[in-house]
């Protein structure tokens, strides 16, 4: 982990409100893997007081330009503003990278692989890394609609699906898993909203698959300092904190659907804004 200025080298709309931002990456901080995230903080004053996690979407090594990253997010409060404002030759206070990436899926376990929404990102550096490898595996994608879909390189072999049917499959990607998922071993990867992953827990365990599953929680400190970002354990046995123990989970480390009831939309709403 380092705490470096990095370089915007691009940052463009993808879809309404949602951009990606390519920055450039210090090779002291080693190559970062699937899972991993940083956290930014877009200014030099104190608001917002708080850097806001992303996670890492893509990493190439480019040569003589150096290496670099891509982050894809929503613009959604006062981080995220800032950050849709900065151009070529701007640079952000990044740190990272950080967490506990995705596993590699154990011999006989084929990777299934699913994404929802802004928890894009992670799985989609996961699916370009094994399709660079000749190793492509399923990989299924959910959008509100066909207007939320990103402009973006899919790796060959994305499924696309939004929940109203206007483009690609009608469906969440885990509906579309459970009718086309390979039989056999296998390991389900990915990443979304709290219920998303609740759903992918039960569909792992009615096929007996293994899973690993990152949670994209509210965090403040980000370093394993503040307990802002738990998650319940199962049989009430206390938490675990994304930041510092995840972002990535095994299927059994954490109680899914406990974690989906306390993270329904009224709750996280009644959290406001962060400093
Ligand atoms: C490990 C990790 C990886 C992440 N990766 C990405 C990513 O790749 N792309 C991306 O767009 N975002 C990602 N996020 C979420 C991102 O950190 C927040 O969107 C960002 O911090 C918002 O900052 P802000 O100041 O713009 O908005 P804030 O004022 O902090 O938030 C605005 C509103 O957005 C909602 N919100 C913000 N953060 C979250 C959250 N974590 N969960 C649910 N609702 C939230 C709340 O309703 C809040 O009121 C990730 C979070 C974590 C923990
Ligand atoms: S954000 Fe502070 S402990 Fe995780």
């Amino acid at each position: 982990m380092l705490q470096f200025e990095a370089e915007v080298l691009a940052n463009r709309t993808v879809a309404p409100a949602w951009k990606e931002m390519a920055l450039r990456w210090a090779a002291e901080a080693g190559p970062p893997l699937p899972g991993h995230f940083v956290t930014l903080r877009s200014t030099r004053g104190y608001d917002p007081l708080l850097r806001r996690p992303f996670a890492i979407a893509s990493f190439e090594e480019r040569g003589r330009e150096g290496p670099a990253v891509t982050i894809l997010y929503q613009v959604r409060g006062p981080a995220t503003a800032l950050l849709s404002d900065l151009g070529p030759g701007s640079t952000v206070d990044l740190l990272g990278p950080l967490g506990r990436p995705f596993p590699d899926p154990l011999p006989g376990e084929s990777p299934l692989l699913a994404a929802g929404g802004v928890g894009l990102g992670p799985v989609l550096f996961l699916a370009r890394r094994l399709a660079s490898r000749g190793k492509a595996a399923p990989f299924a994608v959910g959008f509100r609609t066909a207007s939320a879909l990103p402009d973006i390189a899919f790796p060959p072999g994305t499924v696309l699906c939004t929940d109203d049917g206007s483009a690609g499959e009608r469906g969440t990607p885990l509906d579309w898993m459970s009718h086309n998922a390979p039989q056999g071993a296998a390991r389900l990867l990915a990443c979304g909203p709290a219920a998303m992953l609740a759903a992918a827990a039960r569909l792992a365990r009615e096929r007996g698959w293994s899973a690993s599953l990152s949670a994209e929680q509210w965090m403040a400190c980000g370093v394993g300092v503040c307990m802002g970002c738990v998650l319940p354990r199962p049989a009430g046995a206390g938490f675990l904190r994304a930041c510092a123990d995840g972002p990535v989970f095994g299927l059994d480390e954490i109680d899914w659907e406990a974690e989906a009831r306390r993270s329904a939309p009224p709750a996280a709403a009644a959290k406001g804004g962060r400093p």
